[in-house]
């Protein structure tokens, strides 16, 4: 299995950092292909827990290359925060390689994220705020601040300074108050400080931004690379390369619940592009799906429930965001739309996680069609917005289990009910489940093949 991507087969969130965690011990490198820190993902190991934003799950594989690829969006402040923290926990970090060609997530592009997403008001999209749509903008539009940059003072103020201009501009159309303060004597004789409206915001500043990000370059310069020929040089040696996506298939720019996604296509296909290979050096992909489903933020989620069930899984399933620590919306497997993120991504295999999280809960349920406002049966993942708003799912149940199952390390210890639960579900996506989540501890699973 040279080339093996895994990706996310719901809205995020899935668990895909503890099966990429346990795929890489046979894989000699890791490469991230798309997103940014919008993503989170938490490995335990050993009894301790790692959280990552941006450094690809095999980072603790000292023997490993971990790729940030081109296709990557990158705040180089919480990048390198990252790197800090596993340095501290005694983490070596020198296989850690990052893409001279992907792009930087620069301050006005958070500022950017909120002021849009407050303009936007009852329609916001609820993003992470993190500022990855306007950098992914500003890539298309070729105004983008690339690692590279970073390397040369010169350019690096040209280019801040060209893709600054707009942004004051914007910023201020969308009524971001340009402030500084300025410290006053106050009551009493402290000093208290004073907004002084319609001045430059520091954050803003071409000459601060610029020396900033010239200090960020000479810290992250050993790691950055040429990291496609990386990838084409391990895979050519036959060794394995695993190619881990962020977020998932239905928040996909192209594929999924638009205008409700992310501003990057975290699809299978996408690993070519953001990592630089060929189609034809992929040879797998995985999908990881949790045992039932969440969704963070807004947008059309048809097995979304708010009952006993729902709340059993957001409180057993610690449902709760890495990145921004929201409450998941909660819900039924949607069998329908995993069926089109299998095809979708050509998935070979399938990992379903939190297994565990359902023990308790009797009937389970999945959903098998969408009937539409109209009435009309569905069978397949609607491509137009207005009737996916409308779905209404139509559910099969099944029996459901008691026993605790976070002890099981083989299929023969799962309760009847949980294989038959497995088994429907494969069937009825036609892919093998390999790999089964019990627990969040990296030992807790149940490998199927
Ligand atoms: P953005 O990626 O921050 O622009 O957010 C766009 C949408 O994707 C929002 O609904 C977010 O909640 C969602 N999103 C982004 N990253 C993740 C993730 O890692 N897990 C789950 N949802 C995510």
């Amino acid at each position: 299995m040279p080339g093996l991507v895994i990706v996310g087969a719901q809205w995020g969130d899935e668990g895909k950092g503890k099966v990429t965690d346990l795929l890489a011990e046979r894989a000699a490198a890791i490469v991230r292909f798309q997103g940014g820190n919008n993503a989170g993902h938490t490995i335990v190991r050993d009894g301790e827990e790692f959280k990552f934003h941006l450094i690809p799950s095999g980072i603790l594989y000292p023997d490993k290359a971990c790729v940030i690829g081109n296709g990557v969006v990158l705040d180089p402040r919480v990048l390198l925060g990252e790197i800090e923290g596993l340095r501290r926990r005694g983490v070596d970090v020198n296989n850690l390689r990052i893409s001279a060609n992907a792009h930087l997530i620069m301050p006005y592009h958070v500022l950017l994220d909120t002021a849009g997403e407050v303009k936007l008001g009852k329609l916001s999209i609820g993003t992470t705020r993190r500022g990855i749509g306007p950098c992914y903008a500003d890539k298309a539009l070729r105004l983008g601040i690339r690692v590279q940059d970073l390397l040369d003072e010169k350019i690096l103020r040209t280019k801040i300074r060209a893709a600054l201009e707009p942004k004051q501009q914007a910023l201020r159309e969308l009524g971001v108050q340009r402030r500084k303060l300025r410290k006053e004597a106050g009551e009493g004789g402290g000093v208290t400080e004073v907004a002084v409206e319609d001045a430059p915001d520091p954050r803003l500043d071409l000459h601060t931004m610029t020396e900033e990000h010239v200090s960020y370059g000479h810290r992250l310069e050993p790691h950055i690379a040429d990291t496609s020929r990386l990838c084409w040089e391990t895979l050519d040696a036959g060794k394995t390369v695993i190619f881990e996506g962020a977020q998932a298939t239905l928040l996909d720019l192209d594929h999924g619940t638009y205008p409700f996604v992310t501003s990057s296509n975290p699809i299978a296909g996408a690993a070519t592009v953001g990592a630089g290979i060929g189609p034809a050096d992929i040879d797998e992909v995985w999908g990881v799906a949790k045992a039932y489903a969440t969704r963070v933020g807004a947008g059309p989620f048809p097995t979304e429930i708010g009952d006993e069930a729902g709340r059993h899984m957001l409180e057993r399933g610690h449902e709760y965001g890495t990145t921004t620590g929201r409450e998941r919306r909660c819900g039924w497997m949607d069998l329908v739309a995993l069926r089109y993120a299998v095809r979708l991504n050509r998935m070979s295999a399938l990992a379903i996680t939190k297994l565990d999280v359902l023990s308790g809960l009797d009937p389970l349920r999945v959903a098998v069609r969408y009937r539409s406002r109209e009435g009309a049966l569905l069978d397949t993942f609607p491509y137009h917005q207005s009737i996916l708003h409308g779905a209404e799912p139509e559910y099969e149940e099944l029996p459901g289990f008691d026993a605790e199952i976070s002890d099981c390390r083989g299929v023969a210890d799962l309760p009847p009910e949980a294989r038959a639960y497995l088994d429907y579900v494969s069937k009825f996506v036609g892919v093998p489940i390999k790999l089964v989540g019990v627990g969040p501890g990296r030992d807790q699973v149940v490998w199927l093949d």
